[in-house]
């Protein structure tokens, strides 16, 4: 089996309000995206590095990875440019995997992993995680943690429909992993669907599970998690702050 690794980074960082992408924010003297990076160490065992990065000018100048080594262990690395919606730059990095696969020939199972840079923190032994899962045989693997607060669904006037058993739930983080089979599959069920159907696709476990495919949860990291706004920019540097004591 061979290992490819997609690290999308193309979103346009609109909610966190730095007016550039948010992979190129800086969280301490770098980046997202470098802090990212550095769960790549030299124990990971992926044959392909994909960065999916935006399409303007600045950003391969802004998101050019600093102080990384990626392409040690022999890995290729290849950069493509992203989509306007999470789907399609995962989209752009699958088809980049597609194709590096069928250039080196690659015989057996293609495994994988759709990593969101914005999840900055995410420790190397999630990767592992859910790399053995799919070594073990799993078709889809996703990282996930128990949620802490409760849950309810409102209807469309904010009253309470219902609350979820707590203990049912689970928070879901990357990496995702994936058979390049299996992804090959869900993005040719994605252009079937309507743009309304698509535009709720937060994932792309969503789509196997679309597809009666088995999804398999290995624990996630609460360091895992994704910066979206202020606040978790704010966490996050006091993790770091706490690293580096
Ligand atoms: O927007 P959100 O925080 O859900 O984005 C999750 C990840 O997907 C981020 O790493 C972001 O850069 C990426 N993304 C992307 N292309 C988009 C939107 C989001 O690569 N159009």
């Amino acid at each position: 089996r061979h290992r490819a690794l997609v690290i999308v980074a193309a979103g346009s960082g609109t909610r966190l309000g730095h007016g550039m992408p948010k992979a190129a924010v800086k969280i301490t003297d770098r980046t997202v995206l470098d802090h990212a990076l550095d769960a790549v160490t030299e124990d990971l065992d992926v044959d392909l590095i994909v960065l999916v990065l935006p399409q303007d000018a600045h950003s391969p100048h802004q998101l050019a990875p600093n102080g990384h080594n990626l392409g040690q262990r022999s890995r290729a690395v290849l950069t493509v440019s992203g989509g306007d919606t999470r789907t399609e730059s995962v989209g752009s990095g699958v088809r980049a995997v597609q194709h590096h696969a069928e250039q080196q020939s690659w015989a057996g199972a293609v495994h994988v992993l759709i990593h969101d840079a914005a999840r900055a923190l995410t420790p190397t032994s999630v990767f592992s995680r859910v790399l053995d899962a799919l070594d073990s045989g799993a078709v889809s693997v996703i990282p996930a943690l128990p949620v802490t607060d409760t849950i309810k669904r409102v209807d469309a006037s904010e009253r309470v429909a219902q609350t979820v058993p707590r203990q049912d739930l689970r928070a879901v983080q990357t990496p995702q992993g994936f058979t390049l089979e299996l992804l090959q599959r869900a993005f040719a069920h994605i252009e079937g669907l309507s743009e309304a159907e698509a535009a709720v696709l937060t994932d792309e476990a969503m789509i196997v599970e679309d597809l009666g495919e088995t999804v398999t949860v290995v624990e996630g990291h609460p360091h895992a998690l994704k910066i979206t706004t202020s606040i978790d920019l704010t966490t996050v540097r006091a993790l770091i702050a706490e690293y580096d004591e």
